[in-house]
């Protein structure tokens, strides 16, 4: 339960939730800290100290909440009113989803060959895909903070091709923000590469990076060795709005309430969620919304060929493997961060056992689950790994038969929702659409075997980046950290002396 300490304040929701590293060597810290400093310092993720229990009652009272209000609520769980005022958080909430496309944010589409399933569609944001529905709330709240502490700060992202997307757009053009965004090149669409590289304003930078063996999760590597880099993080001030910070998470855990809410006839009943997943961060979400109460019955793991989360969930094996390019390119993910958070809080928290488990991984790649751990964190999981031809397949049936296209990472969700039937029994299910077609017209015709593309997978936005200059750094791998240094110190040293 929430620590309500109404004697000491006049704020009637005043908790003082502190958030700790999951490896258990930093101090604790406020909402605030834990957001600008996006790692903790002992290189751990940063969770709530304890999760809020929501109860089937307050459900019932968000049961006819827009999406906006619920974020309102549910965000308002984390941060207290000492950090950000009620009508500023409203504030920030507004201008966060006033940029989505549709009134209702995040519509459902009621599918017509599949009974009693429904798509979430969270790609209304204006870079289409889900990443826009974390991301609008996490850069407008970190610019809220620098704004009001009169700081700048570095913002480095990592990408599969959404998450720089997303991030450039936010930090765009806010003059206390620097935003980097690293790509492996070649590894993500032409239309993803361009959302990032045609953007006019001068405090975005977009770094394509060749000969990335991991792809995106080599990128990750050279964003955590900056960040031990002490003196050079406190230069730059820097910080990560991947979804290892935590802000990014909280907020996504809004729409699995959200659809739970809209679809739910009576507040308790189960209903199952099927995600396309790579790196946790939206499933982790999922999952911890599940540790807060949502009746969630069965959380299904939709992976790629690139199977590590099938393997966590289906042999208590986190271990690392050789990348494979998809068809999904979004989920080629080999390590998915965000599991530590879930597995901290379904392993009762105990941060010793997690720096091993977290140290033998690092260590050697490879880290088996003892049974009981097993047991514990896969209870409520389902997951398949599926393949390109099954993506490309399930792209052409659905447009077929309901004139409704998929992107290929929705549909790895369909698929393996669609795979898992006999298992999932007649409960309602929601598949989590968490990218346009737009994005990935090449797959597209691929799979329709047309070189005409149909109007669902044409974008405005999309169309408008092809006629625009690109502006973009480029560098090897090999030499990336040094390189990136460079110019972020560079970038950093011309801004500091450019009036503003
Ligand atoms: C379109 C799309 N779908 C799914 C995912 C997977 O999300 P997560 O990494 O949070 O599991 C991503 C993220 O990289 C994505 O861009």
């Amino acid at each position: 339960m929430l620590a309500l300490n109404p004697k000491k304040s006049k704020f009637p929701y005043l908790h003082t939730m502190q958030f700790v590293s999951v490896k258990g060597d930093s101090p604790k810290v406020n909402f605030e800290a834990a957001i600008l400093n996006g790692f903790a310092p002992d290189g751990g993720l940063y969770v709530p100290e304890s999760l809020p229990q929501i109860s089937l009652e307050t459900l019932r009272k968000w049961k006819n909440l827009s999406y906006r209000e619920l974020v309102f609520e549910i965000v308002s769980l984390f941060i207290s009113e000492t950090i950000i005022p009620p009508n500023d958080l409203r504030e920030i909430i507004k201008t966060a989803y006033d940029t989505f496309e549709k009134d209702s944010t995040i519509p459902l589409y009621p599918m017509k060959t599949r009974s009693r399933t429904y798509v979430m569609e969270l790609f209304y944001g204006p870079t289409l895909s889900f990443k826009d529905v974390g991301l609008a709330f996490l850069v407008n709240t970190v610019n809220y903070f620098l704004q009001r502490k009169g700081e700048r700060q570095t913002v480095v992202v990592a990408t599969t091709g959404d998450t720089g997307p997303a991030a450039a757009y936010y930090a765009a053009g806010k003059s206390n923000l620097e935003a980097w965004t690293l790509y492996p090149k070649g590894m993500i669409t032409p239309e993803q590469e361009r959302q990032m590289t045609t953007l006019p304003h001068p405090n975005i930078h977009a770094v394509g990076v060749s000969g990335c063996p991991e792809g995106g999760d080599d990128l990750d590597a050279v964003i955590k060795a900056m960040y031990a880099n002490k003196a050079f993080k406190e230069k730059l001030n820097l910080t990560s709005v991947n979804s290892i910070n935590w802000g990014r998470i909280m907020v996504q855990t809004v729409h699995y309430f959200y659809g739970y809410l809209q679809l739910a006839d009576e507040v308790g009943e189960p209903i199952d969620f099927c995600v396309p997943s790579g790196g946790f961060g939206n499933l982790g979400a999922g999952s911890l919304a599940r540790l807060m109460c949502l009746p969630i019955d069965v959380l299904i793991v939709g992976n790629n060929k690139n199977a590590c989360l099938h393997r966590i969930f289906s042999e208590g094996k986190f271990s690392k493997a050789p990348i494979y390019e998809t068809a999904s390119n979004a989920i080629d993910i080999l390590i998915p961060l965000n599991f530590w958070r879930y597995l901290y809080f379904v392993t009762g928290k105990n941060p010793t056992q997690m720096k091993a488990w977290i140290n033998t991984f690092e260590q050697t790649g490879n880290l088996q689950f003892d049974e009981a751990t097993y047991q514990a964190y896969a209870s409520g999981f389902l997951s398949t790994s599926i393949n390109d031809d099954e993506t490309l397949q399930t792209i052409k049936d659905i447009y077929e038969k309901e004139n409704y296209l998929l992107d290929p990472h929705s549909a790895v969700a369909v698929c393996t929702a669609n795979k898992l039937a006999d298992k999932l029994g007649d409960k309602k299910l929601i598949c989590l659409a968490t990218a346009h077609p737009a994005k990935f017209p090449d797959i597209i015709k691929k799979a329709l075997n047309t070189e005409d593309l149909p109007e669902q997978a044409r974008h405005h936005s999309i169309e408008l980046a092809k006629r625009r200059c690109e502006r973009v750094y480029l560098c090897d791998h090999e030499h990336l950290e040094e390189a990136l240094m460079h110019a972020m110190e560079n970038v950093a040293r011309h801004s500091q002396s450019a009036p503003h």
